[in-house]
């Protein structure tokens, strides 16, 4: 039995095709499922379009541009279709994506304020970069010392003066809190052979009552340079350097002073608003402690200084009372 093929049977085998179409196009749920059926529908070999049209030979010649044009218009409805679906399909792809990936920028964030240094860190930091450029060397010692590193070493031996301006806290050990950065001095030649070119910032204890200028812990920058052929003007020419570093072009002056590990000794003063403020003590090295240490003084020689941190910063910095430095309290430390 051969069925018949006709104008109405084509008509309605494309009728059919058109529903089937547009229903599957319609159901379709991704784009790979969509192409699948582009090919199914319209793919030029084994396409139902196609299979239709295939059997459009069987029909009279007059009949055959009725069923071309039905089929083209088809094939045209069916494109169309396929595209809308398309985007439909990347329409709902793009609104998923982007919900998923939104991000709440009215959320508030996670706030971290930022800090700053202390204004005495800062101050320390600025003079041990001061002296890092000038070829320094920057070591450390214990804040716990004994008589003999404190004191005898440093020429200060046990019924002298000097003693008495710098009376310490005392462990039960005999060891004594140091009363400055000095013994770094001797403890560094014991360990290193000159040439040495060294500063030792650190913490300080004096047995002083506190006032507007004392603590009895504050923070010195002890510095140290042993060589052959060192002399005053070699001292004279690093502090300068250093004071214009840190203070700026201000006039300063060196006064004779004393010290027992030096000789001879100075303090120096700059001058700030008006009055002449004594900002470090130096010296040559005493060629006593150079003996000491078992460095002959005829072919060593060095020059040292010791400064207070607080003092600097607070010349610097326009401060009235060391106290401010030590309380911690954010309205004042917020200024730096
Ligand atoms: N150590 C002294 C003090 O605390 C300061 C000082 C003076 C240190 C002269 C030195 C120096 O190195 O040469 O009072």
């Amino acid at each position: 039995m051969s069925t018949t093929v006709n104008l109405d049977t084509l008509t309605s085998q494309l009728d059919a095709l058109e529903a089937r179409a547009s229903d599957q196009i319609r159901r379709a749920a991704s784009p790979p499922a969509l192409e699948q059926l582009r090919i199914s529908l319209l793919g030029k070999k084994g396409g139902q379009l196609s299979g239709v049209l295939g059997a459009m030979g069987a029909l009279p010649h007059a009949q055959r541009p009725l069923i071309g044009q039905r089929a083209n218009v088809l094939k045209q409805e069916i494109q169309e279709l396929l595209n809308e679906r398309l985007r439909q399909l990347e329409d709902a792809a793009l609104t998923e994506r982007l919900t998923k990936e939104a991000v709440d920028t009215s959320a508030p964030a996670t706030y971290t304020p930022l800090g700053h240094a202390h204004p005495l860190l800062g101050t320390l930091d600025e003079i041990v970069t001061i002296f890092c450029g000038l070829g320094y060397q920057v070591v450390d010692g214990p804040e716990i010392e004994t008589d003999h590193y404190n004191f005898s070493a440093l020429n200060i031996p046990e019924d002298h003066p000097a003693r008495e301006m710098q009376d310490t806290f005392y462990l039960a050990g005999g060891e004594l809190l140091r009363t400055h950065t000095s013994p770094v001095q001797i403890r560094h030649l014991e360990g290193h052979t000159p040439p040495v070119r060294v500063i030792a910032p650190g913490r300080v204890y004096r047995r002083d009552a506190v006032d507007a200028t004392h603590s009895p812990i504050f923070h010195q920058v002890e510095v140290l340079a042993v060589d052959e052929g060192l002399n005053f003007g070699h001292l004279r020419g690093t502090v300068i350097q250093f004071l214009q570093a840190f203070f700026g072009e201000l006039p300063l002056r060196f006064r004779a002073s004393y010290f027992p590990f030096t000789e001879p000794s100075a303090e120096v003063d700059v001058q700030w608003q008006g009055r002449w403020l004594e900002v470090m003590g130096c010296g040559m090295v005493d060629p006593a402690v150079l003996e000491g240490l078992g460095l002959d003084p005829e072919r060593w020689s060095g020059f040292a200084a010791g400064m207070g941190v607080e003092r600097a910063c607070m010349v610097r910095h326009g401060i009235d009372d060391i106290r401010r430095l030590f309380s911690s309290d954010l309205r004042f430390l917020r200024q730096f």
